[in-house]
């Protein structure tokens, strides 16, 4: 039997970890532990409340408005005692987060395998998405197992010179998530009708966008842009906006400093003002977010795992940002890059939602990431993997030479 250590902290390694956890706590061949970096703290508990996660390890480092040093610092001295004190065959890892990348670092400083999951995703750009694009290519330095969710990622591993026989294309671990929701819902009429109570404010005469942005690159008058982009959109007499917002303070102080008093805050007790089309919200737990998804007549975001989870849906999707590590849904033609520049933003959204044919184009359902049994192939390779008793828990440096630029240019529109 095989001791997994799961280090993830945030709102999206919650989600696509679980299945995997899930599944291997079912599997005699593992014995699972769970360490919650709490890098998320609210954000993070609804989802092991929902998947019945419960976590052996807690380091419990959210601080509000917390810098990257303060995260990584946490999680370092944390997840070293764990180290020091447990007996772990490996470190599981997923994407691309401060927890996840340092959760890496400090399992090959312990020369304890590292497997990532959800690996190979590049932008080209070390700086957007930020930190995130060195985080993930600094976690395939010191992983043993790459788990790429599409043939793409794969290619970008293998442009890197990691070892083919180390990456296997398991599609993502958050389709499989996605699905297990989709069928909850479909199969529970109540909980969906309970859901749909809650939205019962949102005016069915109207297409309802839903919006939702954090990215740390965009802070500031990026996504100030794109706010004031949205305020112009919301004069639309057949829109409303759902905004779910972000618990990052710099998130909330722009979009109260842009929406002000054209928007309305949502919460179980607010007065409704029909006439109200920017309504701002907590952020919503994991299944009514899929129910909101499904409701929408089109997304407008900058979340990575959002842009995965749309395709499933048939439901257009526009990315906040300057570059994408997800090409597949733009390749798929479900989405595309919007400029971070108000008139340039609207336009755009403007042009989807006045053009049928460019609407049902972006609509079909494609979903390019996953046919909801990642995580089973995952258990499978690393059974096989692990049991490779010579595996060397320190993996071949990459070899140096020159690496062709990556191009996410000719993605934008
Ligand atoms: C992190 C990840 C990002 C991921 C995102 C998902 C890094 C560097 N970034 O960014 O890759 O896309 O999570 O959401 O790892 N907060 C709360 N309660 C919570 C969660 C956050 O109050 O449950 C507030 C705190 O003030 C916190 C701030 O949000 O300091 C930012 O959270 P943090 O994890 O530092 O960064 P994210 O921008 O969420
Ligand atoms: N999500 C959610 N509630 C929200 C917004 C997003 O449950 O209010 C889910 C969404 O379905 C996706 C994940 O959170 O599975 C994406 O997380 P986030 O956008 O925070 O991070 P990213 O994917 O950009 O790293």
């Amino acid at each position: 039997m095989k001791t997994l250590l799961f280090v993830f902290g945030t709102r999206p390694e919650a989600i696509k970890t679980a299945p995997v956890i899930l599944k291997a706590q079912q599997d005699p061949r593992y014995k699972v532990l769970v360490c919650s970096t709490g890098q998320h703290r609210e954000m993070i508990r609804p989802l092991f409340d929902f998947f019945g996660i419960k976590p052996d390890f807690d380091l419990d480092l959210m601080r509000p408005g917390q810098s990257l040093t303060d995260i990584s610092t946490g999680v370092m001295s944390g997840l070293n005692k764990i180290l020091l004190e447990n007996n772990v065959d490996a470190v599981v890892v997923q994407g691309d987060t401060t927890s996840g990348f340092i959760g890496s670092l400090v399992a090959f400083y312990h020369k304890i395998a590292v497997v990532h999951i959800e690996a190979g995703l590049r932008s080209g750009d070390i700086l957007s998405p930020y930190p995130e694009e060195f985080n993930r290519k600094g976690t395939a330095l010191v992983a043993n197992v790459h788990f790429a969710p599409t043939d793409t990622a794969r290619d970008n591993l293998l442009r890197e010179h990691h070892a083919a026989e180390d990456i296997y294309v398991t599609g993502n671990t958050g389709i499989d998530a996605l699905f297990e929701v989709k069928r909850k819902i479909s199969t529970t009429p109540e909980m969906q009708d309970a859901i749909a109570g809650r939205y019962a404010f949102l005016n069915p005469k109207r297409k309802m966008i839903l919006v939702t942005v954090h990215r740390r690159e965009s802070f500031g008058t990026p996504m100030e842009e794109v706010m004031k982009g949205l305020l112009d959109l919301s004069r639309r007499e057949d829109v409303e906006l759902l905004i779910p917002l972000h618990m990052n303070p710099q998130v909330r102080a722009s979009a109260a400093k842009i929406f002000g008093s054209q928007a309305q805050w949502v919460d179980k007790d607010s007065f409704i003002n029909p006439e109200n089309k920017i309504w701002l919200c907590e952020p919503v737990d994991y299944v009514p977010f899929i129910y909101l998804m499904d409701r929408a007549h089109m997304i407008i975001t900058d979340s990575g795992g959002v842009q995965e989870e749309a395709p499933s849906l048939g439901k257009p999707i526009l990315v906040a940002r300057e570059k994408t590590e997800r090409p597949e849904a733009i390749v798929a033609g479900t989405s595309k890059l919007i400029p971070l520049e108000q008139r340039r933003f609207l336009k755009l959204a403007t042009e989807i939602l006045d053009s049928a044919d460019l609407y049902n184009s972006m609509s079909q359902a494609k979903n390019p990431f996953g046919d909801g049994r990642a995580s089973e192939r995952i258990l499978d390779i690393l059974q096989m993997t692990l049991r490779n008793e010579d595996m060397v828990t320190t993996p071949e440096p990459p070899v140096r030479s020159p690496i062709e630029p990556y191009d996410s240019q000719h993605l934008h529109i």
